[in-house]
């Protein structure tokens, strides 16, 4: 005999629906994996009145979600609502009231994780979230238990399908940034306010949970450097193309030696023959290193209703192991092997560094010494021919310098009578 499981649904959009459609689909195939059989026994969403493409008994809908926490024959609650303060109270409450949580919500997560995480800690109720990051890619669990015995060396991501696909197009067509975001909004792969994909934020709430899980404490997002592609041009795809590389918008992830951590999101230039360079249009990766498995790569759809509620599916999996077994894992562990972040300004990395200077006798030897001022090295020039925007551009590759002074060179370098228009400083990751 089955045990029955009581699932209440806070959100039936595009991902809650989806969880709902895909259990009639494949409930009872979970049924004989999992020995529970899930019972949506109440949805919470919004607006009663809105027409839905996925059906759905009227009775099981509310307008409130507490109706959820409120019912007892309710065990797991999967909160799909977005947003962060709604959701926030809800999820604490839920753990209060002793009932497992499964949520999508990145934002909440690389926000509050660390107080959801204690409280879920104190009250031993599992919080499972492997739709938060890279949609149905199963990375956190991956990251949790599989490489549960490794180090983690590096851990690098394209998290965010929309930036990529317009990094794609940009690069397959030699579009600019602008139209191609236009055209991905009409298409429905970018949001009608795309500013959290476009600007690095959605990137980086995903590579802080991820960095947070492998190393074992919650990474505040104000040390996290955060770019968006809105300022990467056609001419800087082109010009990276010519020294060898792709840019993507990446998350890094990574320990240096002395246990500092460093995350970034930032568009940045990858060899063309890394395997991430070839993650194309709205697809999502991630390569880990680890210390005992070496590398490992994961690629597939970050987001999308059918994608994002399998990793949903999967936790609801896990949810119905841990109600016939209680154990201790509560989705995140910390531990005492790491525990501060590498100050961004310190971070070191390889540069692409683009500026618009007069076309004129001396100018390079301005600049060169300007950068040898600060003592950063030169790895290669190239000045293309013609003007854009009535100057010459001027592109040079930078040995391994401090973020910090790296960004103040740029700066000096941008208010040079010959220097015309803002530099664009880009990092260039070599994976060694
Ligand atoms: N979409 C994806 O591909 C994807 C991928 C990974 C993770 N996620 C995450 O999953 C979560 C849900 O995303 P989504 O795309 O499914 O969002 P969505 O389509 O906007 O759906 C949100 C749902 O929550 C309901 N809702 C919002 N506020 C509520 C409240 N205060 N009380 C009750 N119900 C409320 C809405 O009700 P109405 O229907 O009445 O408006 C709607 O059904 C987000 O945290 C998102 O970041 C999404």
């Amino acid at each position: 005999m089955s045990r029955v499981i009581g699932i209440g649904l806070a959100g039936f959009g595009t991902v809650g629906a989806g969880v709902y459609k895909n259990l009639l689909r494949n409930g009872p195939l979970l049924e004989q994996r999992t020995g529970a059989r899930f019972e949506v026994r109440k949805i919470a969403v919004r607006d009663m009145a809105k027409p839905r493409d996925v059906q759905a008994p009227a009775e099981l809908f509310t307008q409130s979600a507490d109706d959820l926490l409120a019912d007892p024959a309710i065990e797991v609650v999967v909160e799909l609502m977005g947003g962060i303060d709604i959701p926030l109270a809800f999820v604490r409450k839920a753990i209060e009231a002793g009932k497992i949580v499964v949520t999508g919500n990145k934002a909440l997560l690389a926000e509050h994780g660390a107080e959801i995480f204690e409280l879920a800690r104190d009250k031993r109720v599992p919080v499972f979230y492997e739709a938060a990051v890279a949609g149905g890619i199963p990375i956190i669990k991956s990251v949790r238990e599989a490489f549960a015995g490794n180090r983690f060396e590096a851990i690098h991501g394209i998290l965010n399908g929309t930036s990529n696909y317009i990094l794609t197009r940009m690069t397959d067509e030699g579009l600019e940034f602008g139209p191609v975001l236009a055209e991905a909004q009409q298409l429905g792969y970018a949001e009608a306010d795309p500013a959290l994909d476009v600007n690095g934020w959605d990137a980086a709430h995903k590579a802080i949970i991820l960095a947070s899980l492998a190393y074992g404490f919650w990474i505040p997002p104000r040390d996290v450097l955060v770019e968006g592609i809105e300022r990467v041009t056609a001419s800087d795809i082109r010009f990276a193309d010519e020294l060898g590389y792709r840019i993507k918008l990446l998350a890094t992830i990574k320990a240096d030696e002395a246990g500092g951590i460093e995350v970034r999101v930032v568009p940045t230039l990858i060899p063309k023959a890394h395997m991430l360079a070839s993650v194309g249009g709205v697809f999502n990766a991630v390569a880990v290193r680890g210390d005992v498995v070496g590398e490992a790569v994961f690629y597939g759809r970050g987001a999308g209703q059918d994608p994002t509620s399998s990793s949903v599916l999967g936790d609801l999996a896990e949810a119905a192991a841990f109600l016939q077994s209680p154990r201790q894992c509560v989705g995140f562990t910390s531990h005492g092997l790491y525990g501060r972040c590498k100050p961004v300004d310190r971070t070191i990395s390889k540069y692409y560094l683009r500026l618009g200077v007069e076309d004129r006798p001396g100018v390079l030897a301005q600049i060169a010494g300007t950068l040898a001022k600060a003592d950063i090295g030169i790895l290669s020039v190239i000045q293309p021919e013609g003007l854009v925007d009535g100057s010459v551009p001027l592109v040079l590759t930078l040995h391994d310098a401090p973020y910090g002074p790296m960004k103040q060179t740029a700066e000096a370098l941008a208010s040079l009578p010959c220097v015309k228009g803002q530099p664009l400083l880009l990092h260039m990751e070599t994976f060694s």
